[in-house]
């Protein structure tokens, strides 16, 4: 039997959190690894086998071979998914909620998501103009509440609209905490208590016929389903479940800076969005490849098996790398070139592209959002290139790999915006 490659020490958290995503890579290049297998030690000395590549991909999403609930770090639950939230649900019960998020991706409902990008980009364009900078990362949050809120058929009111949005970014960065003392752990619990409250409230109304969403909203779908036993769900776990309908929408602020900063280095794919709706696709598929975002996602060995002449023992942590995945060589011809017509031949693998999980949508944890996140980076990057004129001052415009969350370090700054108008 083979023997796994390992990362000696008796706790790695600090070296993982100092090497951000690029801990995986180099410990692959340092002790030889050639088949994204290795091990260390991390999370207070915890044995975790890292999986790496397109076949790590594939083992991690085998719900035979890896359990995912309980792996979640508890804090990260209580901040950032919430109490009893989907991702924490296995088996039957995972699959009979997972069908609720994923009815809610009709093409109309995709489709007004898209309107609702477009138009609300357009409108917010009078508003760029009159200030004197605009830190894209920043404005993109309230937009994207503004978005995520309408679409989902919530009410939130305009005024409470920048409460929320604050509310949300400091949930999704409480991410950041994995292994590592984190300062705003108080803070992201009274964020998600106030959010939750608000929601747990229109979730009561609407059962009792006080506030009317439209059917095929999430509001209103959440609110009426009952699951597989034939019961609603419980007016706070709904609310919660519904939050994570919108929440990890305003989280595409991220990645809205890692393609602006892209447009501004690629001067030429710029102008190819701008012409060509494939490419503005391809453009958003590659900014989700490139940049860092999600870094790990845990799970453990639910029966003893073998895989590629290892033992792997039940109860073992495994981790899969979604950073060091997106660029593994044997996948990616020069994975650390920025390159958005790599995806003209791309065979959809699930296993590859990973950066909202990998696998199935409707019997894995794969993202729910993922269409949404997609359609919401094609517009929002179509309005940038066409849309609008702004210059770029000097600013840091740093992604520093060995930090995590990975981020453009200014949160991409623009000034002088102006509309462009073709008014032939
Ligand atoms: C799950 C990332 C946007 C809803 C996930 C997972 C990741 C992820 C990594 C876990 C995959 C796994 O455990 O295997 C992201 C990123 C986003 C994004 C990076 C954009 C910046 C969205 C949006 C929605 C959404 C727009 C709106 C519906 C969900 C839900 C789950 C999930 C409900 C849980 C799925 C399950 O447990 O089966 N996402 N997501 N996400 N995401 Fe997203």
């Amino acid at each position: 039997m083979a023997t796994i490659k390992k990362d000696k020490g008796i706790d790695n958290t600090a070296k993982i959190a100092k090497q951000g995503y690029l801990y995986t890579t180099n410990q692959r290049e340092r002790l030889g690894v050639k088949d994204g297998v290795f091990e260390t030690r991390g999370l207070g000395g915890k044995r975790i086998i890292i999986l790496s590549g397109k076949d790590g991909a594939e083992l991690f999403y085998d719900n035979d071979k890896v359990e995912r609930s309980g792996t979640l770090p508890k804090r990260v639950v209580n901040t950032l998914f919430g109490k009893g939230a989907i991702h924490t649900t296995t088996g039957k019960v995972h699959v009979d909620r997972k069908a609720l998020f994923m009815s809610l991706m009709t093409e109309g409902n995709l489709q007004y998501l898209r309107e609702l990008t477009r138009n609300h980009w357009l409108m917010n364009t009078q508003r760029m103009e009159n200030m004197d900078q605009v830190n894209v990362y920043r404005e993109s949050i309230i937009l994207l509440t503004k978005v995520g809120t309408r679409w989902a058929g919530v009410q939130a009111p305009e005024k409470e609209i920048e409460n929320i949005a604050t509310d949300m970014d400091i949930m999704i960065d409480s991410f950041k905490a994995i292994g590592s003392a984190f300062k705003g752990y108080r803070a992201s619990k009274a964020a998600r208590r106030r959010v939750e409250d608000w929601l747990e409230d229109q979730i009561i109304q609407t059962r009792k016929g006080k506030i009317h969403p439209p059917k095929g909203t999430a509001l209103y779908e959440f609110a009426h389903w009952k699951d597989y036993k034939g019961e609603p769900m419980d007016s706070r776990l709904c609310g919660i479940d519904l939050m994570n309908t919108f929440r990890p929408l305003i989280a595409i602020n991220r990645f809205i800076a890692f393609g602006a900063l892209a447009m501004h280095e690629n001067p030429v794919a710029r102008e190819k969005i701008k012409q060509d709706d494939d490419y503005a696709y391809m453009f958003a598929q590659e900014v989700r490849r490139f940049y860092p975002f999600v870094p790990y996602l845990p799970g453990k060995v639910k029966e003893d098996f073998q895989y590629k002449g290892y033992d792997f023992e039940k109860d073992t942590m495994l981790a899969i790398d979604i950073y060091g995945t997106m660029h593994d060589p044997d996948v990616w011809e020069n994975p650390n070139e920025f390159y958005p017509e790599r995806f003209k031949d791309w065979d959809g693998s699930p296993f590859d592209l990973i950066p909202q999980g990998g696998g199935d949508y409707y019997t894995n944890h794969r993202c729910a959002g993922e269409w949404m996140t997609i359609i919401i980076m094609q517009e929002t990057m179509k309005y940038f290139a066409s849309r609008i004129t702004y210059d770029v001052p000097e600013q840091d415009l740093t992604v520093d790999l060995n930090s995590l969350p990975g981020y453009v370090k200014s949160g991409f700054i623009i000034e002088n915006v102006r509309e462009v108008v073709d008014r032939d």
